[in-house]
């Protein structure tokens, strides 16, 4: 199936960045045609069955662009980048959240989503939800209507999908 070839391509590291962390490697997906296309495919599903009124998907820096855009151009709707901080020109809005150590930023253009406006988000992967999180407040700020979050991985002993709620969480596989 569809999401067995997806699962086949996540590859699996123990002790990166750092020991103790089992890092989740999405490059073998990316690299095979096959598993990406099967990847995006679902998605798509997704999006059509429960959210066909969706305006525009919200990536998130870094891979969150390598997925966002192709599921975007599938549904024939604009893709929204949301960066780490002083990545943009232009007039920008963010948010700050916490990180294992210290705090990170994240930013989008000030004119990227309009009042109402319908978007899905989308990354690679679903840890703590602190990123996320950070996002749907982004898209709080801008008074867009966040649909829902949606990642290619979720590991569930983080509890990420908690933090995001009342957000919906889909997720490809689950670890
Ligand atoms: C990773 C991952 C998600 C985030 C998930 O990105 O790609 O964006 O962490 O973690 P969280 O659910 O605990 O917030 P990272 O911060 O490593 O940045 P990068 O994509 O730029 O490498």
């Amino acid at each position: 199936s569809k999401l067995q070839l997806v699962d086949k391509h996540i590859g699996v590291f123990p002790d990166f960045p750092k020991k103790g962390i089992l890092f989740r490697d999405i490059c073998p997906l990316l690299k095979d045609p096959a598993a990406l296309t099967a990847s995006i495919d679902l998605f798509e599903e997704h999006v059509k069955k429960n959210y066909p009124q969706v305006e525009f998907i919200v990536g998130l820096d870094a891979r969150g662009f390598l997925f966002g855009p192709l599921l975007a151009q599938r549904l024939g709707i604009g893709f929204i980048l949301v960066r780490k901080k002083g990545k943009l020109p232009g007039s920008t809005v963010s948010v700050a959240y916490e990180l294992e150590y210290g705090t990170a930023e994240v930013e989008i253009q000030e004119d990227a989503v309009a009042p109402g406006q319908k978007v899905l988000l989308i990354d690679d992967l679903l840890a703590t939800g602190g990123t996320l999180f950070a996002a749907c407040e982004l898209m709080r700020k801008q008074q867009a209507e966040v649909l829902g979050c949606m990642v290619v991985i979720e590991l569930k002993e983080l509890n990420g999908k908690d933090r995001l709620k009342p957000h919906s969480v889909f997720s490809l596989v689950r670890y």
